[in-house]
């Protein structure tokens, strides 16, 4: 006897696009995805689904680039913003020669793995407190032939290194309030410590500088600010010895010595 056929299966690319419209996600994200899918319509639908469920986009496409390189991104670590490209590019240029650079709060390690291979005369060292994220810096580093020492350390406190002479750092600040409905929906799928710190806009930044000055360090510090004003930048560098704010937009970075 034969058996009864198998219902169709279903049109997948047509399935997608159906699900993504109903989704309200944009035309450009859905490109996006179709690109990502090439003529692969199982993946596609993968890729639909994750979308459903709020993935972003960045983590869709699994990598980013800074300074010509290819670093593998995922839900491990926060989504590098071009930010803290600016602050690269002065670091790059400020770092005495054969000097030892700190990265407070790698994530993926982009910073640290673009520093060390634009200046292989630095000694770089990394950290960071979540050790899902210093896992896939490290898988980066390797895949670009970095030497970099990483540490898992709650800011400088646990990193068992010389006093380096910078210490480079774009660790969480801001509040809810100074982001989009958009914007905070992608963070919502963030690791939460990479985001903001219940404990105020700029709790870890004061943290921070308060951590390098327990261990007596009088490395120069290089602080991602993005669109952070002087007045709410106060405590964090009240503190210190001086400080030079660069600001451009919503780009911005503070130089201090603590
Ligand atoms: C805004 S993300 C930036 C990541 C990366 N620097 C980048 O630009 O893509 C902040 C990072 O700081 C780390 N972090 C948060 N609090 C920390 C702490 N107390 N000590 C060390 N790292 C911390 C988070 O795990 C996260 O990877």
């Amino acid at each position: 006897m034969n058996a009864e056929p198998l219902p169709t299966t279903i049109n997948k690319r047509e399935s997608s696009l159906a699900i993504l419209k109903n989704y309200n996600v944009s035309d450009a994200e859905i490109d996006e995805l179709l690109c990502l899918a090439g003529p692969d319509d199982a993946r596609l639908y993968r890729l639909t689904i994750r979308k459903r469920f709020g993935e972003p986009n960045a983590y869709l496409r699994g990598h980013t680039r800074f300074f010509g390189r290819e670093f593998r991104l995922d839900r491990r670590c926060y989504i590098p913003d071009d930010y803290a490209r600016e602050l690269a590019e002065r670091v790059i240029r400020d770092a005495p020669s054969g000097g030892r650079i700190l990265e407070v709060g790698t994530g993926c390690g982009w910073l640290s793995i673009s520093l060390k291979c634009e200046r292989p005369d630095l000694k770089v060292a990394a950290c960071d407190i979540d050790p899902n994220a210093l896992c896939l810096a490290r898988e980066n580093a390797m895949r670009h032939g970095a030497d970099i020492s990483f540490h898992e350390s709650f800011f400088v406190d646990d990193v068992a290194i010389p006093e380096p002479d910078f210490v480079v750092a774009n660790v969480p600040y801001g509040g809810d309030a100074d982001y989009s409905a958009r914007e905070l929906e992608e963070r919502e799928q963030m690791p939460p410590i990479a985001i903001c710190d219940s404990e105020g806009v700029v709790a870890p930044l004061v943290g921070l500088v308060a951590s390098i000055q327990n261990r007596r360090w009088r490395s120069r510090i290089y602080l991602e600010t993005g669109y952070l004003d002087e007045w709410r930048l106060g405590p964090a560098i009240s503190s210190c010895r001086c400080y030079e704010h660069v600001r451009n937009g919503d780009f911005g970075y503070i130089v201090i010595e603590p």
